[in-house]
């Protein structure tokens, strides 16, 4: 089938490349020039484990292409795929300017029936305005052109995005016409062999459905943060709860990890994203408000923990941080917990030293060359003659350190755990001190 997609960041690019491995004929488009004339000279923005691979075999057996031309764009597929971003406005609800921007495009150019697949993370609602859109840019030069809208949301992870696509643990397809949702079955059907995974709803199901998945996941994950405040006030241990709690299999083991907060790009702008709409229509969401609120406070509780060991005199310090982007296997940072620490850091004049396997660019790319951060290349350069080592994101590669040489080489022998790595045990029995999250022994209740 022939297939264009908007977009060629995390979801456009893998959902390209997917698409294209199975067969289909695709094209890319985007906005970035500069993007567009990497991936056109072989080379791939991103950092997702596999996808260079994917993209270099199925460009060349000419099955997937990449343009900055809409009209290109709009002429080839059948399926015209939205995957562009959502940022947070100001208010945080979802900006929908690039979502609406593809759609006036399409809609001023298409001559024939088209299918607009809406990929980007929407608010319900945004498969009308799409509709919408489409049809004014029609009547415009004066034409009435069939086409359908349908809502089809991604629920790929960044780090696992190709496993994901290929095999999913769903397909979300919201529409009201059977014969479109018959055509995305099809189109999807090298990806649902094993056992259907094709679940056909109304579009403002499908629309909530992306929003209500990660508002639970986020809501784990603050849920275990508010719980390990709990524990460390009352002197339990986190990881005893958490394994306690995970067997039973109503609650399950999955993402109950306690931590320094959830970044990211879906996970925060999503859950603010689903409160607006909620105000909007005059609900007052306090769970998604709470969930939001207690990630906002557990992005500051390393900070807070390193204040508070070094009595405020932070000023001048030299912190090695272990982990940049918002979780391993990927470059993203976007709202990730190392950056809060970070700035909370400089703004009381301490310096940073990081390193992480592949984000040191992205970093470079926010932050340009600043005297108070230096990227390494690799995880004990950072500590080397260090105040102290904090752990951010959780690398595999992270999780077996020798502790007798991260002792010998730091100034103050002091770690500072986001992610809870390591056992308390191994880590004390090296003479080092060991600060995690939700396992510090009790103070007076
Ligand atoms: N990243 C994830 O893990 C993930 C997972 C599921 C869903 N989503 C959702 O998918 C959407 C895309 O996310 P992403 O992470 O891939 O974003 P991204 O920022 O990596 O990529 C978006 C791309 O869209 C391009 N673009 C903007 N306007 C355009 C236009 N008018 N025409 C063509 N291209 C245009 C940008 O240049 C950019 O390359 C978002 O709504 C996001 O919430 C993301």
């Amino acid at each position: 089938m022939d297939v264009t997609i908007f977009g060629s960041g995390y979801v456009g690019l893998v959902t390209g490349a997917c698409l294209a491995e199975v067969g289909n004929q695709v094209i890319c488009v985007d906005v970035d020039a500069d993007k567009i004339a990497m991936l056109n000279a072989g080379g791939v923005p991103i950092f997702e484990p596999g996808l260079d691979d994917l993209i270099a075999k199925n460009r060349q057996a000419g099955r997937l292409r990449f343009s900055t031309d809409a009209d290109e764009g709009v002429a080839h597929g059948l399926f015209q795929f939205i995957a562009v971003g959502t940022p947070p406005d100001e208010d945080g609800s979802a900006d929908l300017r690039h979502v609406l921007a593809v759609a006036q495009s399409i809609g001023e150019r298409m001559t024939g029936y088209r299918i607009i697949v809406d990929k980007s993370t929407v608010p319900v609602g945004t498969a009308d305005r799409v509709a919408e859109t489409v049809r004014a840019a029609q009547s415009e030069r004066g034409q009435r052109i069939d086409f359908d809208v349908v809502s089809n949301p991604e629920f790929l992870k960044e780090g696992a995005a190709i496993e994901d696509f290929m095999r999913p643990d769903r397909i979300i397809v919201g529409t009201d016409n059977p014969r479109t949702g018959e055509l995305l079955r099809a189109l999807y059907g090298p990806f649902n062999r094993n056992h259907d995974r094709v679940m056909v709803m109304g579009v403002r199901s499908a629309e909530l459905t992306k929003y209500a998945a990660n508002a639970m996941l986020a809501t784990k994950i603050s849920f275990m943060n508010e719980l390990s405040n709990i524990a460390e006030a009352v002197g339990a241990d986190i990881e005893m709860v958490r394994v306690g709690i995970g067997s039973d299999p109503r609650i399950g083991y999955q993402f109950i990890y306690p931590g320094c907060g959830y970044g990211g790009s879906c996970f925060p702008k999503d859950v603010r994203a689903l409160e607006r709409t909620a105000t909007t229509i005059g609900y007052e969401a306090e769970l998604l408000q709470a969930v939001e609120a207690v990630n906002h406070r557990q992005k500051e509780r390393l900070f807070s923990k390193i204040e508070h060991y070094f009595e405020g005199a932070l000023q001048g310090k030299t912190f090695a941080l272990w982990g940049l982007a918002f979780k391993p296997n990927t470059d993203d940072m976007r709202e990730a917990s190392s950056r809060r620490l970070m700035e909370q850091l400089w703004a009381v004049g301490a310096r940073v030293r990081a390193f992480d396997p592949v984000a040191a660019e992205e970093a470079r790319r926010l932050y340009g060359e600043r005297a108070d951060l230096e990227l390494v290349e690799n995880r004990m350069d950072a500590v080397e003659g260090a105040d102290a080592l904090v752990i951010v994101t959780e690398w595999s590669e992270f999780r077996s350190p020798n502790f007798a040489d991260i002792k010998a080489q730091l100034s103050t022998p002091v770690i500072f755990d986001g992610r809870n790595l390591f056992d308390p045990n191994q880590v004390t029995a090296a003479g080092l001190t060991y600060v995690s999250i939700g396992r510090e022994p009790a103070r007076p209740l």
